[in-house]
């Protein structure tokens, strides 16, 4: 989001993702924060907080629960994402009927997070960024040219996020964006990834083996705390992958 360019195309095959992004397109950043702010209010939920399995969290789950029914039956992208704030390590995940399933978390909507919304409108409301929808094997590589840069954010294989839960990213994913990887090279188009080589104690050695391989530039940040590697994991081996 940082890198300066005459174009950028944002691409996931998620499509809640997608309408996130479209959300974030389509509106200015102080009508999505007040429509969440209104949404808090609504439901008697905190701008702060609170602590899990305290009496407090028995108060404001079930007001939590009452906002999450509501955003599944207005379907309105801004009403699900306020349920975002306020979920478990304020992730997204749908079930098959498409409803928003996380549950109660201990996070609240901060100032933090206008920022982040401000910041996210800023970059989606620049004429130059697209947004686009499809498998990464479907990137027509003959279409770019060294002038382009193409990062690259996949699932971790050895880790498992809701993104990631029931396969849904497999050996044969990671040997594929491997091959993109190649086929950009090749063409001298540069790429960075991020990755992970170790996480609970898990070695990604396929990666590590074809990082060997193809001579790619590895940056390594140690103590690293991700997510899906569990908090505080100082084992968790974070990479930046580039050929530049
Ligand atoms: C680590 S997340 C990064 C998401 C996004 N860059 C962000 O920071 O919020 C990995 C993303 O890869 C997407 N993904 C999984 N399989 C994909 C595929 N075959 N083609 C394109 N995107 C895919 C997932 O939907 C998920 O959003």
């Amino acid at each position: 989001m940082n890198y300066r360019s005459t174009r950028t195309i944002v691409n996931d095959i998620n499509s809640n993702l997608f309408k996130f992004y479209e959300m974030f397109r389509d509106n200015h950043a102080d009508y999505i924060i007040d429509r969440i702010i209104k949404n808090i209010n609504t439901f008697w939920l905190l701008r702060r907080g609170v602590k899990q399995k305290s009496e407090e969290a028995e108060i404001y789950k079930p007001r939590y629960m009452k906002m999450r029914e509501y955003a599944n039956q207005t379907k309105d992208w801004i009403d699900i994402y306020s349920c975002m704030f306020y979920a478990f390590s304020q992730q997204m995940r749908f079930n098959s009927k498409g409803e928003f399933n996380m549950p109660f978390g201990n996070g609240a909507f901060t100032e933090q997070n206008e920022q982040y919304i401000r910041d996210g409108c800023a970059f989606f409301h620049r004429g130059s960024v697209i947004t686009t929808n499809f498998d990464f094997r479907e990137l027509k590589v003959d279409k770019l040219n060294p002038m382009d840069f193409v990062y690259l954010d996949p699932p971790y294989f050895n880790t498992t996020a809701t993104y990631n839960e029931n396969n849904g990213w497999s050996m044969q994913d990671d040997l594929d964006l491997f091959k993109l990887c190649e086929q950009l090279d090749a063409r001298h188009i540069r790429f960075g990834m991020s990755n992970v080589f170790k996480c609970k104690g898990k070695e990604n050695t396929h990666l590590i083996e074809w990082c060997e391989k193809c001579g790619w530039r590895v940056y390594i940040f140690d103590n690293f705390t991700y997510m899906a590697c569990g908090k505080g994991n100082s084992e968790a081996k974070e990479v930046f992958i580039c050929n530049y």
